[in-house]
């Protein structure tokens, strides 16, 4: 698969850090410029830009808070400004709808805070992007979402949540439909418990920890770089036949 997205530009959103991050390094080592989005990392994706060009690949950082559409607006003008700053032509090939939050408890402990937060980035901010990603995206271009094993069944314990993923998943068909005149896919990768920042204070409960591993048929936590390789075969050149699937990557949850 080396260099098999040579000529290929890829934004990822959220790619300072846990998945996205190593989504990033993914794609670039396999020949994709790459705008690596954050929104408060700025340390932490000016590291994973700068591994990515010390490696020979190429590598830029776009800033964004993405539940808020004029910084989704920003965020298109510094991606334009970023390729030209590179020599890189306009326009998008893949993108990797990745930032997103958890919020939110039970039903009785859901505030319209937490609705709106999570709403806004998982939701909101994934279809403006989106919208402002379609312009630019070439035809058989790539659009990959990450979900959550959470939008495959019932989570009293963090509905916005899993409402939100719901949602991912419901938007990634439409998507899918609206992009297909343009041989673009849209498909979702809805992992199952991931190592990363977001649910590092879980972890600190051995419970939660018995819970997933019991729960998970390979009886491990997923790592970021089983999330990054599903969304390379979505992305890459083997994966052009393939839209509006939503794919577990999960290690077996709940067999
Ligand atoms: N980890 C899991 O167990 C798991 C399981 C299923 C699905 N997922 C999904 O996988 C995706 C990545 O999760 P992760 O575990 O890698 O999370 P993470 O380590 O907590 O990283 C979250 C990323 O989202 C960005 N972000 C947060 N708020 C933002 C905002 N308002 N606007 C723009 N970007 C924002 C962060 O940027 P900054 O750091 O720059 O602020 C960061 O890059 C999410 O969509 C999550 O729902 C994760």
């Amino acid at each position: 698969m080396a260099n098999d997205l040579n000529g290929k530009t890829a934004l990822v959103t959220g790619g300072s850090r846990g998945i996205g991050a190593q989504v990033c390094r993914t794609l670039a080592a396999r020949g994709a410029a790459v705008a690596v989005h954050y929104a408060s990392g700025e340390k932490e994706a000016a590291a994973v830009a700068a591994g990515i060009n010390t490696a020979g690949g190429k590598a830029f950082t776009v800033q964004a808070d993405i539940s808020r559409h004029a910084e989704v607006v920003s965020m298109f003008a510094q991606f334009d400004a970023g390729l030209a700053k590179l020599g890189l032509p306009q326009g998008l090939d893949i993108l990797v709808n990745n930032a997103g939050r958890g919020g939110g408890g039970p039903l009785g402990q859901t505030t319209e805070a937490d609705f709106d937060a999570v709403f806004g980035l998982n939701v909101k901010g994934l279809l403006f992007v989106t919208q402002m990603a379609a312009e630019r995206l070439r035809d058989e271009g790539r659009v990959v979402n990450i979900s959550s094993a959470t939008s495959r069944g019932a989570q009293a314990a963090r509905l916005v949540y899993a409402a939100s993923k719901w949602a991912v998943n419901g938007l990634t068909l439409s998507l899918a439909q609206e992009l297909a005149p343009r041989r673009i896919t849209v498909n979702a990768v809805a992992p199952g418990a991931v190592a990363t920042d977001m649910i590092a204070a879980a972890r600190q409960d051995k419970v939660f920890n018995d819970m997933v591993i019991g729960a998970t048929a390979f009886k491990r936590f997923g790592e970021p770089q089983d999330i990054a390789d599903v969304v390379g075969f979505l992305v890459g050149p083997q994966g052009g036949w393939v839209t509006a699937q939503v794919i577990e990557a999960s290690g077996g949850l709940r067999l």
